[in-house]
C-alpha cells in the first residue's frame, strides 16, 4: 500500500516568457487552465492535501486553486528565489507529517497519474528521493541529469551547463517525489551558489546523497513533461492534449472522420456510435448522447444534445442549448439558451435564443426569435407540434401555443392560440399589365 502523499505544486513563477497579464498557469489547454489539469491529475492520487505555492500577484491563481477542491490549500512565495525556496513555502502546511511528498511544476499540465504513482512507489520502497527524467528531443532550457551508470549524480540547469553536460539529452521533468521525513531538512540545506543565484530544487539530489539517502530515477516519454513557458509551448501542449482527447473519444466508440480537424474541450462527453464530420469545434460543457451526427463546420459550447439528433453542417450551438432526442438543427442555425424538445426541427438559417420549442415543432427557414429590446432579454415559447412558417419574426415575450400555425413572413407580437393560424402579411394584390406600362413610360 502506497501511503497517501502530500502534493506541492509550484506556481509562483513570473511567467516572463509568456508575455501575458495572466499567470501562465491560468492559460487554458483544452478549455481548462494549465493548473486545473495538474490539480485533476494530483487529485486522482487521493492525496492528503495539495499545497499550491503562488506568487505575490497570485490572487487569481489562489482563487482558482481553492475553488477547485477542498483538499487544496495555498501559500505565498513573496520573493521568488527559486524552486527549492518555493517548495519550502509549504513547510507550515506540511506541518509534522512525514507522508511522502510529491512536487509538481505548475506549468506542466500533461503529466499522467501513472508516472506519478511510479515515482511515489520508489519512496515506499525506501528511496529518499525520486526524479522523473525524460529523453528530450531538444534539451535546451531543461535541467540535464548527469548520470553515472544507473546513478543520478546531479542535475545541471541550462545556465550552469558547460560544453560537456550541455550535450546531455536525459532531462529533469521537474516532478520529484521525496521521503517526507527528510524533505524540509533537505530543502533547507540547498544553497544558491549558481549562475542565477537561485535556490534550485534539483540540487536536492546532491543534498540527499550527502545525507546518505538513496536517489533514484524513473523515466517516461517527453510529451508528458512539456513545460509551458511561452506561447509556442502553449500551442504545443494544446496539440498533445487534442491528440490524447481524440484518441480517448474514438476509443469510446465515436467515429471522427478527420481527427486532426476536430477540437475538443477537457470535459467533452460523447455517446457511443456518434459520428463527427471534419472541422467541428467543441467548447467546454458539451454533453452529447448516442448516435448523434455532428456535420462539418459546427461550433458547440455549453450545450447538451439528445440521442439520434442531427446537427449542422455549419450549426452554432451556444451556451444554454438543450436539445432532446431526435432533434434536427441544420445549416446556419444559431441557438442560445434554447430548450428544444424531442423531434423538433430547426433546419435552416434561424436564430433561436431564450426560447423553448415543444416536441415535434417545425421551425421554418429564416425564423428569428427577436429576444432583445436593447435592454432586456425576453422569452419565446413555441408549443408542441407548432409550425412556424419561413421568414417569420417572433417578437419576445411571445407564445405560440401547441399545434398553432404561423404564416410565412409574419411578425408575431401577440400570443397565437392553440391550433390557430396567425399571419401578419399585407394582403395579396395583382395589378394586371402594370410592369409593361411602367417600362414603356421610361424607355425611349
Ligand atoms: C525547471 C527545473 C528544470 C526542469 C524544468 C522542467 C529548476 C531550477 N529547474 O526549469 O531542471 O528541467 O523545470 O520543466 O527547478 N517557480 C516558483 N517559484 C520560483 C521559481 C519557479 O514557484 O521562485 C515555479 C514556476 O511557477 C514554475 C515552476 O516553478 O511553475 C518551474 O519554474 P520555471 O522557472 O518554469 O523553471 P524552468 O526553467 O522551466
Ligand atoms: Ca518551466
Amino acid at each position: 500500500m502506497v501511503e497517501r502523499p502530500i502534493v506541492v505544486v509550484l506556481a509562483a513563477g513570473q511567467s516572463t516568457r509568456m508575455k501575458s497579464r495572466l499567470s501562465k498557469v491560468l492559460h487554458p489547454v483544452g478549455g481548462l487552465p494549465v493548473l486545473g489539469h495538474i490539480l485533476t491529475t494530483a487529485l486522482s492520487l487521493e492525496p492528503q492535501k495539495i499545497i499550491v505555492v503562488h506568487g505575490p500577484e497570485g490572487a487569481e491563481v489562489a482563487e482558482f486553486a481553492k475553488n477547485y477542491s477542498d483538499k487544496i490549500v495555498c501559500c505565498e512565495q513573496v520573493d521568488r528565489l527559486g524552486t527549492a525556496h518555493a517548495a519550502l513555502m509549504a513547510e507550515k502546511e506540511i506541518g509534522d507529517s512525514d507522508a511522502p511528498i510529491l512536487v509538481m511544476l505548475g506549468d506542466a499540465p500533461l503529466v499522467e497519474a501513472t508516472q506519478l504513482k511510479e515515482s511515489l512507489q520508489k519512496i515506499t520502497e525506501g528511496a529518499g528521493m525520486c526524479v522523473i527524467g525524460f529523453e528530450a528531443h531538444n534539451p535546451h532550457g531543461y535541467g540535464r541529469m548527469v548520470m553515472d551508470g544507473e546513478r543520478l549524480v546531479s542535475i545541471v540547469e541550462e545556465k550552469d551547463t558547460n560544453d560537456d553536460n550541455k550535450k546531455i539529452t536525459f532531462c529533469n521533468s521537474g516532478v520529484m517525489a521525496f521521503d517526507g521525513a527528510h524533505f524540509i531538512k533537505i530543502l533547507k540545506q540547498i544553497g544558491n551558489d549558481n549562475a542565477q543565484k537561485e535556490y534550485y530544487l534539483p540540487d536536492a539530489v546532491i543534498e540527499c546523497q550527502k545525507n546518505g539517502l538513496d536517489v533514484v530515477t524513473t523515466s517516461a516519454a517527453e510529451e508528458a513533461f512539456l513545460g509551458i513557458n511561452d506561447r509556442t509551448q502553449l500551442a504545443a501542449a494544446e496539440a498533445i492534449f487534442q491528440k490524447r482527447k481524440r484518441l480517448e473519444i474514438m476509443q469510446q466508440g465515436v467515429t471522427i472522420v478527420a481527427p486532426d480537424t476536430v477540437f475538443f474541450a477537457y470535459d467533452t462527453c460523447i455517446g457511443q456510435d456518434s459520428y463527427i464530420e471534419p472541422h467541428v469545434v467543441f467548447g467546454t460543457g458539451v454533453k452529447i448522447g448516442e448516435n448523434v451526427k455532428i456535420l462539418a463546420h459546427s461550433h458547440i459550447e455549453q450545450a447538451s444534445i439528445g440521442d439520434k439528433s442531427n446537427i449542422g453542417p455549419f450549426a452554432r450551438l451556444r451556451p444554454g442549448t438543450e436539445l432532446g432526442a431526435g432533434v434536427k438543427v441544420g445549416n446556419f442555425v444559431e441557438t442560445k439558451k434554447a430548450q428544444v424538445h424531442a423531434g423538433a426541427k430547426i433546419n435552416h438559417l434561424s436564430y433561436i435564443g431564450d426560447a423553448e420549442v415543444g416536441e415535434k415543432a417545425n421551425i421554418g427557414a429564416g425564423t428569428i426569435t427577436c429576444n432583445y429590446d436593447g435592454f432586456n432579454k425576453h422569452k419565446t415559447l413555441i408549443g408542441k407540434e407548432a409550425f412556424i412558417g419561413s421568414n417569420s419574426s417572433l417578437v419576445a415575450p411571445v407564445e405560440i401555443e401547441e399545434g398553432a400555425y404561423v404564416g410565412s413572413g409574419s411578425v408575431i407580437t401577440k400570443k397565437v392560440p392553440k391550433n390557430a393560424l396567425a399571419f401578419t402579411r399585407a394582403s395579396f394584390r395583382v395589378v394586371e399589365g402594370w410592369a409593361e406600362r411602367f417600362r414603356k413610360k421610361f424607355s425611349k
